[in-house]
């Protein structure tokens, strides 16, 4: 029935989505900040049109939160639903292959920012409400949470967890804004990774000098911060920071041996990213490195003369972002101590460090024997005619780890995107087939769920 509805509103649907993809809400540009809460007022639209029984624009100290429920019966259980309208910055403009705000449907692809990473994902949400609402089978209460700063760091989303625990009161939070491995191969993420988000900003002389006068007499902070930067990480790929693998929980040979029977190609991973080999931490398998294992890499790196021809300078400055992903039972906290006392300890005498903390999130894993798990399980089989693979993924939402501590409430990570879908990167893109299936995957989630509890 939700299968039919689909299929003749499909061009609505994606006619909508298309409307809230055009409104560039980025959320970390603050010429942005109208397009921000343009976005959030078309969800509230949405939501109203769809049949909720309430919505609300709630602000916040940045942007704010959309938040609304159907409540169809008390003793019924209830899924509150997170995500983000909130995008990355387009940037860089010119390799896109058409405006990044600008969809347009290719090879059955949703080209725009956002269109995976998470209106597209959030939007299904909105539909399959919708359409159980007008078949009128619903078979339990829903919440609505999404918010605006997702891709900023969620920092006033703790503060509105924590003050509205009555309201977002629920059984089970459902989130899709993560990837499964193929069309082929449905997943569920049962992982993901921390972050500890750092930025330093190395000084060597007071102001910028002649590289000839002084060049080779003093420190030039751009060639000190790169051999600072290369120092993290020693000839196996073991990040160098002492103390940084003490709390990582080292999984037991089971459970690799799980991780690593997801189906996987390094061929085709090595092609598609243009590479000739991987690289990463010796004795473990890329599924491993990006799943259950910590890592650091630099974000951007910049000083000196950048601009047109040639300037001979010696910077008086270099900054770097750094940023490290993190594994249960990693702290956040922890980790962005280590690594402040390590870089600060590395610096030679010649020159100054400052070390910043931007953000950062706790790790998370789901559990896979929940009766929320199964039903999510449950749902794939049903709709994609394939039992779902539990995976690890690399990325972080730092909210799911708040909303345990918080709300005592575990998350299912149903997300529909795949790796390949260049989330945060030009041409990011949304299968059609994804956006529909995951439509009529969550109906059956909320069918499967209900029947259960
Ligand atoms: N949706 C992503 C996280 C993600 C992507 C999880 C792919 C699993 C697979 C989310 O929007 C994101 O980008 N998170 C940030 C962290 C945040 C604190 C800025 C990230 O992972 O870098
Ligand atoms: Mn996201
Ligand atoms: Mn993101």
């Amino acid at each position: 029935m939700v299968k039919e509805y689909i299929e003749k509103n499909q061009q609505r649907f994606l006619d909508e989505l298309f409307e809230l993809l055009r409104i560039p809400s980025v959320s970390a540009d603050s010429r942005h900040k109208g397009d921000v809460r343009k976005a959030a007022e078309f969800l509230v639209a949405k939501f109203n049109d769809a049949g909720v029984d309430k919505v609300e624009l709630c602000e916040t100290k940045g942007h704010p939160i959309v938040f609304a429920e159907k409540i169809i019966g008390p003793s019924l259980p209830t899924v509150l639903v997170y995500g983000h309208y909130d995008v990355q910055p387009p940037d860089p403009l010119d390799l896109w292959h058409s405006p990044p705000f600008e969809p347009v449907i290719k090879d059955g692809k949703i080209y725009a920012r956002g269109s995976c990473d998470d209106k597209g994902q959030v939007y299904m949400h909105v539909k399959a409400f919708e359409a159980m609402i007008k078949l009128n089978t619903l078979p339990c209460n829903v919440k609505f949470m999404v918010e605006g700063e997702e891709e900023v760091g969620s920092d006033n989303l703790g503060t509105f967890v924590r003050e509205n625990k009555a309201k977002l009161k629920a059984d089970i939070i459902l989130v899709s804004d993560t990837a499964i491995i193929s069309l082929d191969h449905p997943s569920i993420t049962a992982g993901l990774r921390g972050l500890s988000y750092m930025e330093v900003e190395v000084t060597g002389p007071n102001r910028d000098l002649h590289s000839g006068v002084y060049g080779g007499a003093v420190a030039n902070p751009i060639n000190v911060l790169s051999k600072m930067i290369a120092s993290l990480h020693d000839e196996n790929g073991h990040v160098t920071i002492s103390g940084f693998y003490d709390k990582v929980v080292e999984l037991s040979d089971a459970d690799r041996t799980a991780i690593n029977k997801a189906p996987f190609s390094l061929e085709n991973y090595k092609n598609e990213l243009g590479i000739d080999d991987v690289q990463g931490e010796k004795g473990f398998t890329t599924l491993e490195r990006t799943g259950i294992r910590p890592t650091l890499d630099v974000n951007g790196i910049w000083g000196g003369y950048t601009g047109e021809g040639a300037k001979t300078v010696l910077p008086s400055k270099a900054y770097a972002k750094i940023s490290m992903r993190l594994v249960p039972n990693q702290s956040n906290k922890e980790i962005t101590e280590l690594f402040t006392k390590h870089f600060t300890a590395i610096a030679p005498k010649s020159v100054k460090v400052k070390v910043t903390a931007l953000h950062g999130g706790q790790p998370a894993v789901t559990p896979t024997d929940s009766a929320a798990f199964k039903a999510a399980s449950a749902a794939f089989e049903e709709v994609w005619g394939k039992k779902p693979i539990p995976t690890r993924d690399g990325g972080s939402i730092p909210i799911v780890a708040l909303f345990k501590d918080e709300l005592g409430l575990d998350t299912v990570l149903m997300g529909f995107g795949l790796d390949s879908d260049a989330i945060h990167s030009p041409n990011e893109h949304y299968g059609v087939k994804n956006f529909l299936l995951g439509i009529e995957t969550i109906a059956a989630f909320y069918n499967h769920y209900s029947k259960n509890n």
